[in-house]
């Protein structure tokens, strides 16, 4: 029999106990596929007394997860502890520099070190492989580097993380506020103990950093990307936000045009009725629009043990297969050196929810505001009315610059009869 392709697996949690056994489950197709068994035959995690769900019997066990790179009879390293720096980042290190191929779901490593690691895969001619790493079992990586390789990508939006995306499809759903939802999230094991990765944007950023390097061609660029995350939604914008004929969703958004590469994740409203609003719950999606192609939109599990190991697995059978793709799929020197837009420069509509004291004058002052900036108004909502009290004002505005949005608001929040910060959210077309 062919001999196997050794795999080395550093991580035995969520993800390293579902690639082992899907590798078990599935042991004969991947054979098929890959031309020869995948086992792994060497594992590295911190507790070696944790019972994982899965048999280690059989496996050499190694404390020290670089340890596995010097190993003569591995012939791939999987790494799935996480972190973008430590033991991941010296693991893949030594790795690429013995020419040993990295299959990772880490996409905080790959975010924050992706150019260096990708120039030492290069150097060495291993493999650096990461489907996981990005929207779990959605193959979104492989759709954007390979299947739409002939394609000039104008945008690529994404919904990339399913903690907010569960949390904002609940708070709609059930007209919770942000706090409880979390709360009730964490006790069912959807969001971490210390949810800010999540909800404070910073996963679905170096998500959207990977996304932008591969669909432009350029080195990731992760303090590029302007992130704001979700603990300003209140339940209240998500309804009028209904009332208008719109969903809240935590976006990744990344375009090219002339003035070069515009990168940011934020809550966005999207229509109700467009594919991406519809994309409820724990599930991600991801909407590339190119040239050629037009519009494609993949959508599925993004995270859990079966669907992230479905992406890890995929990459063993190229690495079995010796199918090698430069990292941001072209070669570093062919990479584009695009400058990145920042976000004061973005034109869109935006909604701006207002609680201001119901008296007369005080509408005809905002809007003053809002026109001495540039910025004109498309439609204005105020439900029921209070004299003397706090009421919500919505207004919604025709395209501007965030720049002008920015100076309107200035003004908007010194005005007396303002009471708090107002809600700001931008508008995308979906
Ligand atoms: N969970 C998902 O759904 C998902 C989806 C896509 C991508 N990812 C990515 O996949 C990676 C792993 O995620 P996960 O959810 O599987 O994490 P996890 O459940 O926390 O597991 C991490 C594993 O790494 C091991 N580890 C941590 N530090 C170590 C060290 N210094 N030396 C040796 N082993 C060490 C841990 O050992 P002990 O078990 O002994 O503590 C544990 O087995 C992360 O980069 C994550 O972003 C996860």
């Amino acid at each position: 029999m062919t001999r196997p392709l050794c795999v080395g697996l550093a991580g035995l949690g969520t993800v390293g106990a579902g690639v082992l056994t899907m590798l078990r489950t599935n042991a004969d197709i991947v054979t098929a596929r890959a031309g020869r068994p995948v086992a792994v035959t060497a594992v590295s995690a911190r507790d070696r007394a944790r019972d994982r769900g899965v048999s280690l019997s059989g496996l050499r066990w190694y404390d020290d997860p670089v340890a596995l790179a010097h190993d003569p009879e591995i012939d791939v390293i999987v790494e799935v502890m996480g972190g973008s720096e430590g033991p991941a980042l010296a693991l893949v290190r030594a790795a690429l520099a013995a020419g040993k191929p990295v299959v990772t779901a880490n996409k905080a490593l790959l975010a924050v070190h992706g150019a260096e690691l990708a120039a030492e895969a290069e150097a060495s001619g291993a493999a650096l492989a990461f489907e996981g790493a990005v929207a779990g079992g959605i193959p979104v990586i492989k759709a954007l580097r390979e299947g739409l390789a002939g394609n000039r990508i104008s945008r690529v939006t994404g919904i990339l993380n399913g903690t907010c995306n569960y949390i904002l499809t609940d708070m709609r759903e059930h007209g919770r506020e942000f706090a409880d939802v979390l709360t009730e999230a964490q006790r069912l094991g959807y969001a971490e103990a210390d949810p800010s990765f999540d909800v404070d944007g910073i996963d679905a950023a170096h998500k959207l950093a990977i996304l932008a390097a591969l669909a432009f061609g350029r080195p990731v660029a992760f303090d590029a990307v302007h992130v704001e995350g979700i603990r300003g939604v209140s339940a209240l914008d998500i309804a009028f936000a209904a009332d208008l004929g719109y969903r809240i969703k935590l976006l990744g958004i990344a375009k090219q045009s002339e003035a070069g590469i515009d990168a940011r994740v934020h809550p966005c409203m999207v229509p109700a009725a467009a594919p991406i609003g519809l994309v409820d719950g724990v599930f991600n999606a991801v909407v590339a629009e190119g040239d050629f192609v037009g519009r494609v939109m993949l959508q599925g599990r993004g995270a859990g043990a079966g669907p992230t190991a479905s992406a890890v697995v995929a990459d063993l059978v190229d690495v079995a297969r010796g199918r090698t793709i430069p990292v941001w799929g072209a070669a570093s020197g062919a990479l584009s050196s695009a400058p990145s837009v920042p976000i004061e420069a973005h034109v869109g509509a935006y909604y701006l929810r207002l609680m201001v004291v119901d008296r007369p004058g005080v509408i005809a002052d905002v809007t003053a505001a809002l026109r001495d900036a540039g910025v004109s108004l498309e439609s204005m909502l105020q439900r029921g009315r209070s004299p003397g009290e706090a009421v919500p004002v919505v207004l919604v505005t025709h395209e501007t610059s965030e720049a002008a949005m920015r100076a309107a608001l200035a003004r908007i929040e010194g005005l007396d009869a303002v009471l708090e910060r107002p809600a700001v959210i931008r508008i995308e077309g979906g």
